[in-house]
This record gives C-alpha cells, structure tokens and sequence, in this order.
C-alpha cells in the first residue's frame, strides 16, 4: 500500500515525527520491564548510501530511546543489506542465523532488516520461509517510514513485511545521527537510470530522482553550524543530477553553489559515470579550492565490445581520451575505479584491454570484481557465462596489475607535506591518528586525539604500499 504517497513531503515528515513518539512509548516500557535502557544496533552492508541511510535509521532510533550500540547482542538489532553482489547476499544469511540463535536465548530481542537485497522478491520468500524470527522487513522506498513500522512491529504478533517496487517521494528534515562528528555524506539523488546489463541497483532503488538543490544547501550548511568540514554528495550517478528538476541545473552548477557555503572545507562526491562526466565539471573541479583531487570514475571493462554488452554508452578510447584530460587539467588528481571480471562473453583478450586500460591511466585504487549473476538483469540471461577457473585467471592477472600501478601511484607522493583531515586514532597503535588527504590516501602519524576533526599538515615519510606513515608539521 503506497497510500502515504499523497501526502506532501513535509507532511509525511511531521506524520512520522508523530510515530517516534509513539515509538518511544513502547521503548520506554520496554525499558521498565528490563531495568535499563534497550539497546540497538545498525549494522551496514554495502555503499556509502547505505551508510548514510544507517545514520538516518539510527536518528530516528536515538529518538525513540534506543541507546546506539556497535554489539549485536543489542535488544534491537537491524541489518541495512546489500544486494550488488551475491557474496553480501550470503553473508546477510549466514550472520542472520547467528542472530537467530542469540534470539531464542533472549525473546525480547527484535530483529529487522531492511535495504536493497529486501527489494527481490525472492529474498522475501527465503526469509518467510525459513528465517521466521525476523520481526520487520522493509525495503528502500520506505525508509522514511521506519518510524511508522517500528510502531508496527511493536504491535504484531508476527513479522511484518512492507516492500514496496517504487516510489517518488523523497521526505526531507527526518532525524539522522551521524557517525563522525567533522565529515558526513550527503544524498543528492536517489535511484539509477543506466540499467547497466549487470546491475541489479535500478530495480532495487528505483529510477532516479534528484533532491532539490534548496534542500541540499540548506542541509550542508546546518552541518556545516554543526562542526562538519568535509562532505560527500552522494548518487549513483552524479554526473546527471539535477536532470529531472522543476528547474534542471547541472551537477557542476550545484558543486559551485556548495562550493560558496563558508565553514565548508572540503568536498567529495561519488560516484560518476563516464558518460556523464562534462566539461562544465571538469573545469568546476580544477578551479575549486574545496573539492577533493580524488575522482572515482567505474571503468567497468576496458574493451568496447564488453562495454557494448555491459550497456555502458562508451568506448575504451572515450574513457582513455576522458581520463587523459584530466590528467592533463587537474594533474595532482586521484583517480580510482570499478572493474568488473568474467562478463558473459569475456574473453582473456579482453581481459588483455582492461589490463592495458589501467596502465595507462594509472589508477590509485581500483576496486576489482568477480561478476556476480544477479536475477533479473539482462547479463543473467545471457549465455555465454564465463566458467569460474577462466574468470580467476583473468582476475588475478588483473589485481596483480592494479596493485603494482596503485603502489608506484602512491609512491609518488612521497616527501611531499600535504593537508589530513584526522579522522580518528590508529586501530592497531593508539599513539598515531589516521588521517586522509584530499587525494583520500591515509596517512598514519604521531599525535594527540584533540586534533581529531582538524585538518592538519603532514610531511609524508614512508611509503607503506597503498599508505603513508607521516609527521605532524607545525
Ligand atoms: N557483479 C560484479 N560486480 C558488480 N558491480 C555491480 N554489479 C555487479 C555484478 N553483478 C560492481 C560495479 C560497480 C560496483 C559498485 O559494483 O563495478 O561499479
Ligand atoms: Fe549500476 Fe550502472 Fe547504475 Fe552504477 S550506473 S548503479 S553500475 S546501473
């Protein structure tokens, strides 16, 4: 049912405002039954966008009385689930049924999962089937919502299920809890038009919807009042925001008017689709004193045939002629990739071009993947899938590639002294911080934890393979 979509934003906002509320009633009687206040705990699979719909989960649990916890023993435990590759998919089940067990020790413990991997109808029925204990399930589209059904859950008996296939509502000023106090993503559209063949994200989120760039600029700022110096616009393919506007504006034209916001330090967003990229944006980029020199740009493949069937909309030589322009105009830039192996129909030749593609552009990171058969997609049907042994050939030649070309990129930057932003302390050794450049190499060096949130000069000493250890300058 999708009668909420009638309502305007605003008033959609002010109705769930009214459901935490309620919510919180029942928190707080759970609260006095257990003699302390209920815990939960959102754990993310998957993307950046994932992880900003995390922080707005927690908002609104935060709001209902939740204490927010990173345990899953927590009396509230909720999976936001990825769907991109099956792996995430297996490894939602297999965490899922150690849940379970944690459940039948502690009754009262409630479980939802919700995201991308909710939105395939075959998901739903595994987890009615076998996985009865789950208490809510709810899809993309109606995150908004999660008030409403946190309510409905509390009042079933059983699971309660509300997926639903679409939706063009986007409902603004819902509670969020950041993760990190200084940086914060920030959505600028929902959903995805490319239907690239091997995706499953445009039937999972939906078509694409931009945000209104008032909205966007009036949310950067409250960050921005409310101690934030980095963010990163967020889309699945932000090159073509703004396109279905009341008023259309450009990606490059809303990077400007971010841009202007004082107190703003920095500026991220991921991710482009080369199609996309215009020279509106390049130029915005090499004259920005904001945005990051880090561009991540999907190669995909580098053969033109395999692109063709991946349904890309460009060639091995648009992409090598895009990138040696920004190379050309932004030469201290970063640039990092997608690589998908084992297409239907690769071939090692092929395999042979997208090796090629990366030494020439000499990529800082890229992101290397074995192709996963998602129902529904178009590549799912063809027949030429490519048997696994071959596929593992050609991914290792690859990674091999990638990470030798990612080493000597790194490298380069060695001696310099360059801007961190601290983001927090060392893991592994508390005496260092973890800082990360404009170009989002991480830098570890020695200092005190006030500095974390600052952006600070570090003289980069040792190349550590994709890292640096520095020294704070002062
Ligand atoms: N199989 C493997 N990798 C995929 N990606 C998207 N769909 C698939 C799939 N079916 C990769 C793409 C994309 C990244 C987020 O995930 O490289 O850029
Ligand atoms: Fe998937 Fe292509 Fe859309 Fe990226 S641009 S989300 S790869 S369909």
């Amino acid at each position: 049912m999708q009668i909420t979509d009638k309502l305007t934003g605003a008033e959609e906002t002010a109705r769930q405002f009214v459901y935490m509320d309620k919510a919180k009633e029942y928190v707080e009687r759970l609260a006095a039954k257990l003699e302390r206040r209920p815990t939960c705990c959102v754990t993310t699979f998957g993307c950046q966008m994932n992880a900003r719909d995390s922080e707005k989960l927690a908002g609104i649990l935060e709001r209902a009385g939740y204490e927010l916890t990173e345990n899953e023993e927590a009396d509230f435990v909720i999976y936001n689930t990825c769907t991109v590759r099956d792996n995430a998919n297996q490894r939602v089940y297999g965490r899922l049924g150690h849940l379970g067990s944690m459940k039948k020790k502690n009754p009262h413990k409630k479980i939802a999962l919700c995201g991308c991997m909710m939105q395939e109808p075959a998901v739903i029925e595994k987890l009615q089937k076998s996985y009865r204990f789950v208490d809510l399930i709810f899809g993309t589209h109606n995150i908004y919502k999660f008030a409403e059904l946190l309510v409905q859950m509390f009042e079933a008996d059983g699971m309660v299920v509300d997926i639903w296939e679409d939706t063009d509502q986007i409902v603004e000023d819902l509670p969020i809890e950041r993760k990190y106090p200084f940086k914060s993503g920030i959505n600028i559209m929902f959903g995805c038009n490319n239907f690239c063949s091997y995706c499953i994200v445009p039937y999972v989120r939906g078509r694409e919807r931009s945000r209104n760039p008032e909205d966007i600029l009036r949310e950067i700022r409250a960050l921005v009042d409310d101690g934030v110096v980095e963010i990163m616009l967020l889309g699945q393919n932000v090159n073509s925001y703004g396109k279905n506007l009341e008023h259309p504006m450009s990606f490059a034209q809303l990077l400007r008017e971010v841009e202007k916001i004082e107190g703003l330090k920095r500026i991220r967003f991921m991710t482009s689709h080369p199609k996309d990229l215009s020279d509106e944006l390049i130029e915005v980029m090499k004259q920005s004193t904001k945005i990051c020199r880090h561009l991540h740009l999907p190669l995909q493949s580098g053969s033109t045939r395999i692109l063709k069937a991946m349904n890309r909309k460009y060639t091995r030589e648009d992409y090598l002629a895009l990138a040696a322009r920004l190379r050309k105009e932004i030469p201290d830039l970063a640039i990092t990739t997608d690589i998908i192996v084992g297409f239907p129909g690769e071939e090692p030749c092929d395999v042979d071009d997208t090796i090629d593609v990366v030494k020439q552009v000499q990529y800082d990171n890229a992101f290397t993947f074995i192709y996963s058969k998602r129902t529904g997609t178009p590549a799912a049907a063809m027949e030429n899938q490519v048997p696994g042994e071959v596929v593992k050939e050609g991914f290792d030649r690859l990674l091999k590639v990638v990470q030798d070309t990612a080493r000597e990129r790194v490298a380069l930057l060695k001696g310099q002294t360059l801007d961190a932003l601290v983001e927090e302390v060392n893991e592994q050794d508390d005496s260092l911080l973890t800082g990360r450049l404009s170009n989002n190499t991480i830098v570890h060096f020695k200092g005190d934890r006030s500095l974390i949130g600052e952006i600070v000069p570090v003289y980069l000493k040792e190349c550590h393979g994709f890292y640096y250890l520095g020294e704070l300058v002062r």
